[in-house]
């Protein structure tokens, strides 16, 4: 997408990071100019001229932004880690969209299969692959893109690696949590050319973001 070096794109998604941030924004007195719960749009115009957003996938957003397609983003943590993330300025967490990405399953699931590799369902393939790394388990990683709480009930996985806030939805399944691999939380993340080149505009938008940021 062209940017004129006027203009500032922030990149946001659908859903829990959109329903949190219109609120920030607003408090700052941006609005949109369209619905995006409702809206087919993908770039929505704001009333503060030259600020507008693109509304994408939640995963797509370190992408965009690291391609320099939007300046500025709003990403979870999880997001962050699977992206790998080093060529992207981190400098606000907005404490909003706060949840733990974890290792769960059946009770006893971690002990089951000793003589072989562990089988884990996960859209975090990257991520599971360091943290079993890490504690020294061989595993056999079977990428999912939802609904990964399905995966120990159909026996298509021994654990999962999925988010945990309430835990309504591991309960709700028969599964239980196992072990904490990152607390989570949303990210401003900014394009580091788009950082020097439009220092002014996004200082201003990052301590709007600064401001807000929850304890
Ligand atoms: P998609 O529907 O495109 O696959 P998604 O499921 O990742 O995307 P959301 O559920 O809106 O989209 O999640 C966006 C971000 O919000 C996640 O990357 C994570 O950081 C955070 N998040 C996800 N689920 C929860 C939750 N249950 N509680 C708190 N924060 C969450
Ligand atoms: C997320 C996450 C878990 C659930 C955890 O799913 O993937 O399934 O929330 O939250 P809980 O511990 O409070 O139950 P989401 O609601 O985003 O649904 P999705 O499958 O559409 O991503
Ligand atoms: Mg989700």
């Amino acid at each position: 997408m062209n940017q004129s070096p006027d203009t500032l794109t922030l990149a946001l998604s659908k859903g829990r990071i959109l329903e949190a941030t219109l609120p920030l924004l607003a408090s700052a007195g941006i609005t949109l100019q369209d619905d995006p719960e409702t809206s087919r749009k993908l770039v929505f115009e704001t009333n503060k001229p030259g600020l507008r957003l693109l509304v994408i996938r939640a995963s797509d957003v370190p992408t965009f932004v690291s391609y320099g397609a939007a300046d500025i983003g709003v990403a979870g943590k999880d997001v962050l880690i699977e992206h790998g993330g080093a060529d992207l300025y981190e400098p606000v967490d907005l404490g909003i969209a706060k949840c733990r990405l974890m290792t769960a399953g059946l009770p006893g699931a971690m002990d089951a299969a000793k003589h072989r590799p562990l089988r884990v369902a996960t859209k975090y393939v990257e991520t599971t692959r360091a943290h079993f790394a890490r504690i020294g388990r061989q595993v056999e990683i079977i990428k999912l893109y939802g609904s990964m709480e399905l995966a120990p009930i159909v026996g298509l996985a021994d654990v999962i690696v999925d988010l945990v806030d309430t835990g309504n939805t591991l309960y709700a399944n028969g599964l239980e949590p196992f072990d904490l691999i990152e607390d989570i939380s949303a990210r401003l993340v900014v394009n580091k050319a788009a950082q020097k080149m439009k220092h002014a505009q996004i200082g201003e938008l990052v301590s709007l973001f600064g401001q807000t940021e929850a304890a």
